[in-house]
């Protein structure tokens, strides 16, 4: 299992060390998490954090919340290893993917809990990562909403009949009990903020969500 750790629940005074500390800890990837105030109400942005991580050996895994996904997909491409764009914000999904390709940067999508999983169908084939929002997007500490569940089920099982190559990566609400549901479904990366961040034990925490 690759955990892939939401800074935005991590300290932004101390960003460079808390992406090294979780990486040390066995994260291999960072979950970039980017809002716009539009897609959804709050804002965050991380453009001036990111050159401190330039240097940093782990997979930047940059979602955007945002209804202008060519915008931010440009500028924080530079910054990113992959970008995932929302479904719901986008008028022309072949079209993003291919800008975002142009970047140079892997491409995911990202559908919200109200969004069935089969509108993905007719980009299956261009994607690298699948995002399952199993909280509304937003903000971290929600619970996990259990949709996602079979929603990573049934891309778990097109996957294996069809071969595709992209990762289900499940977002919001991850702890050790929903961490397990997840990845019995067919989780490949699971994002976890509140779970991580604030806790002693969180070097332990990631070791066990790895081992699922
Ligand atoms: C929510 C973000 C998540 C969030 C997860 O909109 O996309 O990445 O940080 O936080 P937890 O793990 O606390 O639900
Ligand atoms: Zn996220």
């Amino acid at each position: 299992m690759i955990v892939a750790p939401s800074v935005l629940s991590a300290d932004k005074s101390r960003f460079r060390d808390e992406v090294i500390k979780v990486k040390e800890a066995g994260a291999e990837f960072i979950h970039l998490d980017v809002m716009d105030g539009c897609f959804v109400p709050n804002v965050t942005s991380l453009i001036g954090y990111l050159p401190s991580i330039e240097d940093v050996d782990i997979f930047k895994d940059t979602h955007i919340m945002v209804e202008d996904i060519r915008g931010y997909a440009a500028l924080y491409a530079p910054h990113s290893s992959l970008i995932t764009f929302h479904l719901e914000a986008s008028d022309d999904v072949k079209g993003d993917i291919e800008y975002i390709r142009g970047l140079g940067c892997k491409v995911g999508i990202s559908i919200k809990p109200a969004t069935p999983v089969e509108s993905l169908e007719p980009y299956l084939g261009d994607l690298d990562l699948i995002l399952v929002m199993s909280v509304e997007p937003g903000k971290g500490g929600q619970t996990y909403l259990e949709e996602a569940t079979g929603k990573i089920a049934y891309l778990k099982k097109k996957k294996d009949e069809r071969g595709y190559n992209w990762l289900i990566e499940v977002d919001g609400g991850i702890n050790g009990t929903t961490a397990r549901r997840a990845a019995a479904a067919g989780a490949e990366v699971l994002v976890a903020g509140s779970y991580l961040y604030g806790h002693e034990d969180y070097r332990e925490r990631i070791e066990a969500l790895r081992r699922l």
